[in-house]
């Protein structure tokens, strides 16, 4: 089986600075990349800025400014929290590149060729926010204003000749496929809000806009610009080179294992998408994945509520892992989650000081007091060391295949458990009373630097620099973290030396303490 894995982010609307929600979905992203490249997989991850339609131009034109210089300025701003989030990206996309606009009017012209799009005019309700149409019955009208019921956006009329995609024709092929390939749509409760959509009949959806110009032209009619959704949706195939079907690229990565997105845009991933593929002939993605929203308060963090946390002021104030470790760990992947300071400073204090920092510091200091600062080699486990060892080896295939459902929340609690367990381990077996039993000395802290080297390959994922940092005691480097190896009790028998490290998270005081 070839060990290819293509993951992407959506790409971020730039019409304001990214803010919390964006830093989650590229995180989680970066972890699911991380963890398949260590455990051998040639992965191609890909997130960027999606730059056309109504909500850019408008956005542009309210800061004054030529709207490709404003999707350059605010595009740059999302490239650049790739590198302060330590991102592992392969690649970063605009749809206002040309290899972008290329494959898009390709793909219309397949779509068309297909007989999948004829003119008409579409009348109804349209939000710019959201960039989506809204039928009668999903509109509701607060304080004399027309919402969207399901984003709580504003709605206005909409009234233009305007392409359509023949979407009700592939309502019945959608839901077989959605049946064959129960894992398409994850997490289950979504696959079954998508499914009720769509068997509650789909009409035929515009694709093109006639009123204003900030778009990819429709090929044929250059009046019409392209719907923002089937443009944007393309940058998954336009950064692998479509319409070259032979490139290497498109070869190795397509179809996509996981496009990992938010809840609010399911439906143009799970509906519109694999019907734009299905016309094109094109394979469908192997897995979209709706994740919970970051919410601040009882509300999604977003710019237009004015509730926006800085994932920069976050960073600065506490550090990059902190974060990622918090985001991974207590929003329960799905599911929405708050995010607060006071359980940030928590995690940083329990989890990553305590359990984890201080781990790595006992056991070096006392190995470099002990045992000359060597890894010990004359050892034999017994039986609680197997059991504390034997964890990791009996779970390797388990915690792959949670890998492939996504479960990352079953990832991060075997770390917790582990390090809670690695601790007791520690203070029940009391080396510093073994000093007259050199043997069983040597095995217990054999025994705590393996499951160390362990934890931090298996946190590698979550806070790569650290994961690094704690890998300095054995002078392991990145391209030596190997997942594989977590079923090895003696990986550190070829290994000599033992290096003291820099304290790896700062406990932070906390005023009420
Ligand atoms: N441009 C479209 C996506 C096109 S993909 C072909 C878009 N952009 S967005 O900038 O509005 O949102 C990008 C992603 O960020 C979405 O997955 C969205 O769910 C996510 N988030 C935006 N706010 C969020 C939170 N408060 N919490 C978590 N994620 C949220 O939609």
């Amino acid at each position: 089986m070839p060990k290819n894995f293509y993951i992407t982010t959506p790409i971020y609307y730039p019409s304001a600075k990214p803010h919390m929600g964006h830093a989650y979905s590229s995180i989680i992203a970066d972890f699911f990349a991380r963890f398949k490249r260590i455990d051998g997989f040639d992965v191609n991850f890909l997130t960027g800025t999606d730059e056309h339609g109504l909500k850019i131009q408008r956005a542009a034109e309210k800061k004054g400014l030529e709207t490709l210089k404003f999707c350059d300025e605010i595009s740059k701003t999302f490239r650049d929290l790739s590198k302060t989030l330590n991102l592992t990206n392969t690649d970063f996309i605009r749809t206002t590149e040309d290899r972008h606009k290329n494959s898009v009017q390709n793909l219309w012209k397949e779509l068309e060729k297909n007989d999948d799009i004829y003119l008409s005019k579409y009348s109804g309700w349209y939000s710019v926010s959201d960039e989506a149409f809204y039928t009668d019955d999903e509109i509701e009208e607060i304080d004399g204003k027309k919402l969207s019921k399901i984003s709580k956006s504003p709605v206005e009329w909409m009234d233009e000749e305007s392409y359509f995609f023949r979407l009700s024709k592939w309502e019945k092929p959608l839901l077989d496929y959605y049946e064959k390939n129960p894992e398409f749509i994850s997490p289950k409760a979504r696959r079954n809000e998508v499914i009720s959509f769509v068997k509650g009949g789909l009409k035929d959806l515009s694709v093109s806009r006639k009123s204003f110009s900030w778009g990819i032209p429709v090929p044929s009619n250059n009046e019409h610009v392209i719907y923002v959704w089937l443009d944007a949706l393309t940058n998954y195939i336009s950064a692998l080179n479509y319409p070259d079907m032979d490139n290497e690229l498109l070869n190795k990565y397509w179809p996509a294992n996981v496009h990992l997105i938010g809840k609010d845009i399911l439906r143009f991933h799970a509906v519109y998408w694999p019907a734009f593929l299905l016309a094109a002939n094109i394979p469908l993605p192997k897995k979209v994945y709706g994740h919970g929203w970051i919410l601040s308060g009882e509300e999604k963090m977003s710019k237009s509520k004015g509730n926006i946390l800085d994932p920069i002021e976050i960073i600065d104030q506490y550090g990059l892992d902190p974060l990622r470790y918090y985001l991974i760990k207590e929003v329960s992947f799905g599911n929405d989650g708050n995010i607060s300071k006071d359980r940030l400073e928590d995690c940083i204090n329990s989890d990553l000081a305590n359990n984890y920092g201080n781990l790595c510091q006992r056991v070096t200091a006392f190995t470099i007091k002990n045992c000359e600062g060597k890894i010990p080699k004359d050892i034999e486990f017994n039986q609680d060391d197997l059991i504390i060892l034997d964890k990791f080896k009996d779970n390797i295939n388990l915690i792959r295949k949670k890998i492939d459902e996504l479960d990352l929340n079953f990832y991060i609690e075997f770390i917790v458990n582990s390090l809670f367990e690695a601790n007791k381990y520690f203070n029940d077996q009391e080396p510093w009373k073994k000093k007259g039993d050199i043997k069983r000395l040597n095995t217990i802290i054999f025994t705590t630097l393996e499951i160390v080297r362990k934890i931090s390959f298996m946190l590698y994922p979550i806070i790569p620099q650290s994961s690094l940092n704690a890998l300095k005691i054995f002078s392991i480097n990145e391209n030596q973290i190997d997942f594989s190896t977590i079923d090895n009790h003696n990986y550190l028998s070829k290994l000599d030396v033992i290096n003291k490290i820099d304290i790896l998270f700062k406990k932070i005081e906390k005023q009420n303490d």
